[in-house]
């Protein structure tokens, strides 16, 4: 059954009234309400493959995906079978496993700076992880992250951060993104504008020597996707070479997404530390943090730098994440005989070249890398997060008028213009034809 209006979605009404008296806004996450694009939760009773259904019956054409993780599609058989039988043999030891092992050895292999990796439970999680490592390691206090970058709620970076924070909450420039964020512990935190590479040079002059690291999404996609232009991590390299400062590149989204080594093999850039998250825990709460083995060593019990967590690498989370490796590395399509990334690029560019005329005529700006993709409301060119902040991005504006005609077209799209829609290995030549043409019919009836 295909949407026709919010109406129609009683069910979902009731439950989201019903779930505002427990939860705070109704909701376990805030972009989940909808509220910004003028309409209220959808309600997910199942998902399988491409399609996600609520609670009142209605089929989408799923591009959120979970945010990321879903890159098999949802309740891939492989992965269901290895989360089962997981289950039957416990749900959590708290000791070591083989599997966890074998998962951090084919993280290792995947992602070429990867020498040591630590499972922990969120990509938030590891992000706050890697910079207390980065901050032990280097004995430094200060960081450089980038406005729209968006790396979970860790205090540190809650600084002009994208995702959710851009979404809900307005952000000056030196104010914290969040209340309850002392402004003390962002007085480390400098915030520059992504692809300004004379802007970052000019700070490692002034303070390198203070820098412990410096932070990155190598291909944001929590502003919407907005890739680097040519240099610019080349040239954040050097500059932490230069000054002997850490680069980290968080890959919570972009890992195993565009690449088997995520964005740094996509754009041939070395980091020190990476995080990774979503994909490489098949959908279940997982995080991981890895890189050089001389700074991995700093890390607890081998190191002075403790972090701990009783159901790290949990081993459904494990079976789950490497039931979704093995079957997205080893997967091929069935007619042509291109492997994942190869066949998530043709849907992509499909889903590009389809709305090419269409883009030009609505004034509209359209990224895509790969399996991510983002329709900008704002003619563009988009470079960083004041570009992405452009567009008007109000419960009335162009984006929340957008998403409400492509939901009831039965397409769902994450519920914000700073975020990153993502194709996975279920969708189709026929979904993706059947999106242009929905997004066409959204975009001309205005
Ligand atoms: C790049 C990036 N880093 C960190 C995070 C935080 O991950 P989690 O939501 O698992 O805490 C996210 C979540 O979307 C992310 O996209």
């Amino acid at each position: 059954m295909t949407l026709k209006e919010d109406s129609q979605r009683p069910l979902s009404r009731e439950l989201y009234r019903r779930a505002k008296q427990q939860l705070p806004g109704g909701v376990n996450s805030p972009v989940r309400t909808f509220a910004t694009v003028g309409s209220y939760p959808i309600i997910a009773e199942s998902a399988k493959g491409a399609l996600l259904r609520d609670v009142d019956g209605h089929d989408y054409l799923d591009y959120i995906g979970s945010w990321g993780p879903m890159i098999l599609g949802h309740a891939d058989e492989e992965v269901v079978a290895a989360v089962q039988q997981a289950v039957s043999r416990g749900v959590s030891f708290g000791l070591a496993t083989q599997a966890e092992c074998e998962l951090a050895e084919l993280l290792i292999e995947s992602v070429a700076s990867l020498e040591r990796v630590r499972l922990v439970n969120s990509g938030t999680e590891a992000t706050m992880s890697a910079l207390r490592l980065a901050r032990g390691f280097t004995k430094r206090n200060k960081l450089i992250k980038f406005a729209g970058c968006y790396h979970g709620h860790v205090d540190a970076l809650l600084v002009q951060a994208g995702s959710g924070v851009a979404t809900h909450h307005t952000s000056s420039k030196r104010a914290p993104s969040s209340a309850g964020v002392p402004e003390s512990v962002i007085e480390e935190t400098l915030v520059l504008p992504f692809n300004d590479l004379e802007a970052v040079s000019q700070q490692m002059q002034q303070q390198g020597d203070k820098i412990a690291a410096i932070i990155v999404e190598p291909l944001p996609g929590n502003m919407g996707v907005v890739p680097p232009i040519e240099g610019f991590l080349k040239g954040l390299r050097d500059l932490c070479d230069r000054h002997e400062s850490l680069l980290i590149f968080d890959e919570v989204m972009s890992g195993f997404r565009v690449a088997r080594g995520g964005a740094q093999q996509l754009y041939g850039v070395r980091a020190d530390l990476t995080t990774l998250g979503k994909i490489i825990g098949g959908g279940l709460p997982v995080g991981a943090y890895g890189g050089r083995a001389d700074i991995m060593d700093h890390v607890s019990p081998r190191g002075d730098v403790y972090q701990a967590g009783t159901l790290s690498g949990n081993p459904v989370t494990v079976a789950a994440g490497l039931a979704t490796l093995r079957k997205l590395l080893g997967w091929r399509d069935p007619q042509s005989g291109v492997d994942a990334y190869g066949y998530l690029e043709r849907l992509g560019k499909q889903l590009e070249q389809g709305l090419q005329p269409l883009i030009k005529e609505s004034g509209c700006c359209f990224h895509r890398v790969g399996s991510m993709f983002t329709l900008f409301f704002t003619p563009g060119p988009v470079h960083n997060f004041t570009d992405v902040a452009q567009a008007d991005h109000s419960a009335n504006g162009a984006f929340a008028r957008f998403h409400r005609g492509m939901l009831a077209n039965g397409i769902l799209l994450p519920p914000s213009g700073f975020e990153a829609a993502f194709i996975s290995l279920a969708h189709t030549e026929e979904s993706i034809a059947k999106t242009v043409a929905a997004i066409s019919s959204t975009l001309r009836d205005g």
